[in-house]
């Protein structure tokens, strides 16, 4: 990857003065990939985090979740000098003009609502530190309307008074890409409330706009908006699709067909068209929930009302998956032995947060199948949050003596699989295809009973 432009190209020194200097509050998933990126990109970047542990790893070259590309770049950062940590909030103040606030906002237990402590708790530390004019940025997801109160609690809070001013700047990384998702976003969002704040914010991203990245100036709550709009929007796409497959269950048709036809529409496209066992993770699944709550307590709640069915549709592919399994098992799980391909929510990740594929494990597990969850990466946070799960990293060893094979993850090694060399060691040669990753005809012709979601 090649980055044309540095800080100090476009920053310092130049036309616009000296390059902001920058915190990163929170080193978790967003905030280390975004703290490690700016200081590549040229900048004096401060990591700040609550957790010693986490800090110490990384001020160590080690990078806490598994993410590709990333621990290569974090070495070059600390080799810079450019990138350090601390558990301190006095330090971030004294150092940072630009402080971005990246903590997590997950669902609050027992409601659809976001839990904004770690955002309220970030804002007011730091806030007591600043004595100059300096900008924060919120780059967590936040229901609409919590930039407005942050920017109240920040005036009030810290010393400097109303020089310490607001902005959203809302973040759209994907896990397994976060880098290049930082580096080469598609579009760049500022919501501000002054001139000050957006030349702030353009003086933070100059090496990032130099390359001809759209940037979108807007209020705060268009800024917090945008977030939620569009995983709101692509989790509808995932689920329109997957709606599709209930109904070509129903008909004898075929969705992956209907899907191709769809996607030659340019108006339609066929990204985040891929039916399968539908969206997990961190940030889909919690962030249309978060959205409906948020529009119903604004009186606005009819207006999204349908991304409760999109949650809906969405739950049923993981039932229907299930179902599926029993089916080939014979009818009856209870003492089947069940390879499980897949923990982490998606490909190229190590994240089990709302993982579809463990819920279906979960599910076979709990209905008395004997069930191996095989995953590349995911196997150690898997096995952490579910014990009562046998766990294996090799998909052929793990196979033997199956009686069902189900594909919950679309890993390249489980692609690749051959459906000979597998169908040599299972007890039946049956596989629900989860994810729509395999070749039906290379399956079948191997003599495999293939399944799949939405298809005949
Ligand atoms: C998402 C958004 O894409 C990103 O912009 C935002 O910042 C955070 O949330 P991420 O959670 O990393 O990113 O995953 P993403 O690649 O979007 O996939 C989400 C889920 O949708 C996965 O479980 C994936 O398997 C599923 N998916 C995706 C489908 O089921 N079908 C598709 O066609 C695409």
């Amino acid at each position: 990857m090649t980055i044309s432009a540095t800080a100090t190209e476009y920053g310092p020194g130049n036309e616009t003065g000296p390059a902001p200097r920058l915190t990163v509050i929170g080193t978790g998933y967003l905030g280390a990939t975004h703290a490690i990126c700016m200081a590549v990109l040229g900048y004096d970047v401060l990591g700040v985090d609550v957790d010693p542990d986490k800090i110490e790893r990384l001020a160590s070259g080690e990078v806490p979740f598994f993410e590709p590309g990333l621990p290569e770049l974090l070495a070059k950062a600390l080799d810079s000098g450019r990138l350090r940590f601390t558990t301190s909030f006095a330090e971030a103040g004294a150092f940072g003009d630009v402080h971005f606030i990246c903590v997590g906002t997950p669902q609050q237990k027992g409601s659809y609502a976001a839990d904004l402590t770690y955002v309220d708790a970030a804002v007011t530390e730091l806030a007591g530190h600043i004595r100059g004019p300096a900008l924060v940025v919120g780059k967590s997801t936040v229901p609409v309307g919590t930039a407005a109160r942050l920017t109240e609690l920040l005036h009030k809070t810290a010393p400097a008074g109303a020089d310490a001013q607001l902005a959203w700047n809302p973040e759209f990384l994907r896990e397994g890409y976060a880098v290049d998702d930082t580096l080469r976003p598609d579009r760049l969002v500022f919501g501000t409330t002054s001139a000050w704040a957006e030349e702030r914010l353009r003086a933070a991203f100059a090496p990032v706009i130099a390359q001809g990245t759209p940037v979108v100036v807007t209020d705060l709550p268009t800024a917090e908006l945008v977030k939620v709009a569009a995983n709101s929007f692509l989790a509808t796409k995932i689920s329109y699709i997957n709606a599709m497959a209930e109904v070509c269950e129903a008909t004898g048709a075929d969705v992956t067909g209907l899907a191709t036809a769809l996607s030659y529409d340019d108006r339609i496209g066929g990204r985040f068209l891929k039916p399968g066992l539908g969206f997990g993770g961190g940030c889909l699944p919690k962030d249309i929930r978060a959205f409906t709550h948020r529009a119903e307590e604004l009186g606005v709640g009819q207006a999204v009302a349908f991304l409760r069915e999109v949650d809906g549709i969405n739950q049923r592919r993981r039932a229907r998956t299930v179902d599926l399994v029993r089916e080939l098992a014979g009818g009856a799980l209870a003492g089947r032995r069940i390879t499980a391909l897949g923990a982490a929510f998606k490909p190229n990740s190590d994240d089990i947060r709302d993982a579809p594929a463990l819920d279906v494990a979960r599910t076979l597990h709990a209905a008395g199948a004997l069930v191996t969850v095989v995953d590349p990466a995911a196997v150690p946070n898997a096995r952490r949050a579910y014990p009562e799960l046998t766990y294996a990293t090799d998909a052929l060893a793990a196979a033997a003596g199956s009686d069902v094979v189900v594909l919950l993850t679309e890993w390249a090694q489980f692609r690749e699989i051959d459906p000979h060399v597998m169908g040599d060691v299972v007890a039946h040669r049956r596989i629900v295809d989860g994810r729509h990753a395999l070749d039906s005809v290379q399956w079948r012709t191997a003599g495999w009973d293939y399944r799949a979601l939405g298809r005949p």
